[in-house]
């Protein structure tokens, strides 16, 4: 029986932490339904049992369960426009799904869970950096769903025992970010348009910031979090980012040199529900879990580009 289930296995962030466990030796089952993941995303990942199927279906949890001792819950819908644009169907992948995952957890005896939890829970406060103290005030159902799924964890923490941790991810990017929807994360859009000649759009001003997060900071931050003591982690939420921030118009002027693109971003209208400025004060996490980011911005995107190169 594998030891670790990581949802979402397919995703971007899914697979990141799936291959880091497989690479480590330890055991791994995978369970996607494939609808923003990728069946090619499983390429490398061959070691690791994995399940198609659906979490809003009770039944795939219990399946997805069975032996398991921790979980990485990554699976959603990650989109805010996309949640602004169709709220039910990021309720069900992201709420109906998470309870299902959380009954079935403790139903199978698990003891700990990771959950992806969002910085879009903070919303639009003006407060920087934004810390875990502050009262959450979500403005989008993506945001909305998010949260109600870090209650849901607490409460599985207190009501029943199990040990769950949410960790608030703020802008992750890297390698297998699928930059071909239209809900894609803005680096993977940028990094595969750019190296394809194409001009990319900045919503807004391009004056907004993010704390952009490369992808192996946030592995990293969960494998520490799994063998945390249950006394720092259980039933908490904190931040898990890097503690800087960039805005779009300067990433554009960083990626010009990385992909070569010389042309200039064309601007258009700010994005419904979109928030300005995003920065993440990470001192739980450093705290609790002995975090530290290893990977700083220039250099995962450095790397990032290199990857998106390799599918040209
Ligand atoms: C992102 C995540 C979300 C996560 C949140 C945490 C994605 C797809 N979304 O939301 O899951 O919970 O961070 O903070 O990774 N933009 C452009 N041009 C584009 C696309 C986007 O200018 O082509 C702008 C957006 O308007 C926004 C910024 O880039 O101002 C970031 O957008 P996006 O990458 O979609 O991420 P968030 O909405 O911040």
């Amino acid at each position: 029986m594998p030891k670790y289930l990581v949802t979402g296995a397919a995703g971007f962030i899914g697979r990141s932490i799936a291959s880091a466990l497989l690479e480590r030796g330890d055991s791994v089952r995978g369970v996607d339904n494939l609808s923003t993941g990728k069946r090619q995303n499983l390429i490398g990942l061959e070691k690791m049992d994995f399940l198609e199927g659906d979490l809003a279906d009770p039944s795939v949890c219990a399946k997805a369960c069975e032996g398991v001792e921790i979980i990485f819950h990554e699976a959603a819908l990650p989109s805010v426009p996309r949640s602004v644009a169709d709220p039910r169907s990021t309720n069900v992948a992201c709420v109906d799904a998470t309870l299902n995952l959380l009954i079935a957890a403790r139903a199978a005896g698990v003891r700990r869970v990771m959950y992806a939890a969002s910085s879009a829970a903070y919303g639009e406060t003006p407060t920087l950096p934004k810390h875990e103290g502050m009262l959450p005030a979500p403005i989008t159902p993506y945001a909305v769903a998010k949260l109600a799924c870090e209650h849901y964890l607490a409460c599985f923490t207190r009501v029943y025992g199990l040990e769950t941790v949410s960790l608030r991810y703020f802008n992750v990017f890297g390698p297998y970010q699928d930059p071909t929807s239209q809900y894609s994360g803005v680096l993977a859009k940028f990094c595969s348009k750019m190296l394809a000649g194409q001009q990319p759009t900045i919503f807004g001003d391009g004056e907004q910031s993010r704390d952009f997060t490369y992808i192996d900071n946030v592995v990293a931050g969960n494998l520490l979090a799994a063998e945390a003591p249950a006394e720092n982690v259980a039933g908490k939420m904190m931040n898990l980012a890097t503690g800087k921030r960039i805005t779009l118009n300067q990433t554009f002027e960083i990626l010009k040199g990385l992909t070569g693109y010389n042309g200039k971003p064309a601007y258009a209208e700010t994005r419904a529900g979109d928030i300005k400025d995003s920065l993440a004060d990470i001192s739980r996490a450093k705290a609790a879990l002995g975090y530290q980011p290893s990977v700083d911005f220039s250099e995962g995107l450095r790397r990032t580009v290199e990857w998106y190169k390799t599918l040209a």
